[in-house]
């Protein structure tokens, strides 16, 4: 049963914790890199690698999320009469981005659990997963990228970063073994959450993007929680792993960890440089610092 990626689920009921206490109030999701929240690069991303349908799981204080995607009648009709054409535009363009349904995680049990509360909007059908905190600069969209490795081998795909050194403690890692045909593709076979760097099976560290089977849906529902009472996403893919083909995939590109503060730094050096409207003047600030 080979059916086309249509939905994509983001979860973004966490509490965002590292960035306090700009998110005390304001949802990470919402937090902007240079002038766009961080949701909407995701959002983007998902629509240009050809998914019609997102579903955004959120939680107690999240809903400016949902207000960003809607309609601002009040902004939108004092841009108007002002004759701000350019800024209407753009206001009304994040409002039209997409079709967008939402439903509410009640308490933050873990990123498992978040993918869990969408099950019934996703229903018996491959899905992406993106996490939005995970901004990805690339030339093709990374889950375009993974959408077509699904397409070819007909199992989940999880998105992939090299990682060299003792910075692989932070991911989950993938063990398995590199695919003959193409070194991008990693035939997985478990995976181990954080290792220590001597443990570590191999340096495929994963990122925010996955597209998973429906199958996870009933194998996250067995998951027993963890400690904290989180059920873990990872849980259910190891799960998967037992019955299913899952991959790795080396994207291509360069992501940033924008839900950490010094991720959220290098991601607004780099995307503001690459601006046509701030990077030249951006660039001659920076050199001028003299560092
Ligand atoms: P993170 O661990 O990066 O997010 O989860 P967090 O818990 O919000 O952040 P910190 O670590 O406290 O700073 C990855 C993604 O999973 C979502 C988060 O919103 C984030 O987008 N998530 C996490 C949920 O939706 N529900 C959860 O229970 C946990």
């Amino acid at each position: 049963m080979k059916k086309r990626i249509r939905k994509a689920v983001f979860p973004a009921g966490g509490l965002g914790t590292r960035f306090l206490p700009a998110t005390k109030v304001i949802p990470k999701e919402m937090l902007a890199l240079v002038d766009k929240p961080i949701i909407q690069y995701g959002v983007e991303e998902a629509i240009a690698s050809g998914i019609e349908h997102i579903i955004i799981v959120t939680g107690r204080g999240k809903s400016a999320i949902a207000d960003h995607f809607d309609h601002s009648f009040e902004l939108e009709a004092t841009l108007e009469r002002r004759g701000k054409h350019e800024l209407l535009a753009v206001s009304r363009g994040v409002s039209g981005l997409a079709r967008i349904s939402y439903v509410r995680q009640k308490e933050p049990l873990g990123l498992g659990h978040a993918v869990l509360c969408a099950k019934d909007l996703v229903g018996d059908e491959p899905f992406a997963v993106v996490l939005p905190d995970d901004v990805i600069d690339a030339k093709v969209p990374c889950l375009r990228q993974m959408i077509r490795v699904f397409d070819q081998r007909g199992g989940s795909v999880l998105a992939t970063q090299t990682v060299e050194g003792p910075g692989i403690s932070a991911y989950g890692v993938l063990s398995g073994s590199q695919d003959p045909d193409n070194p991008r593709i990693y035939n997985c076979t478990g995976m181990v959450e954080k290792p220590k760097f001597e443990d570590a099976p191999s340096k495929q560290a994963i990122i925010g993007r996955y597209v998973l089977t429906p199958r996870v849906f009933e194998l996250l529902e067995q998951t027993t929680p963890g400690a904290g009472g989180e059920i873990q996403l990872t849980d259910g893919i190891l799960a998967l792993v037992k019955e299913e083909k899952v991959f790795g995939y080396t994207f291509e590109g360069k992501r940033f960890d924008a839900g950490d503060k010094f991720g959220m730094l290098q991601a607004t050096v780099e995307f503001a440089l690459k601006r046509s409207d701030l990077g030249p003047q951006f660039r001659e600030y920076l050199k001028g610092l003299q560092l």
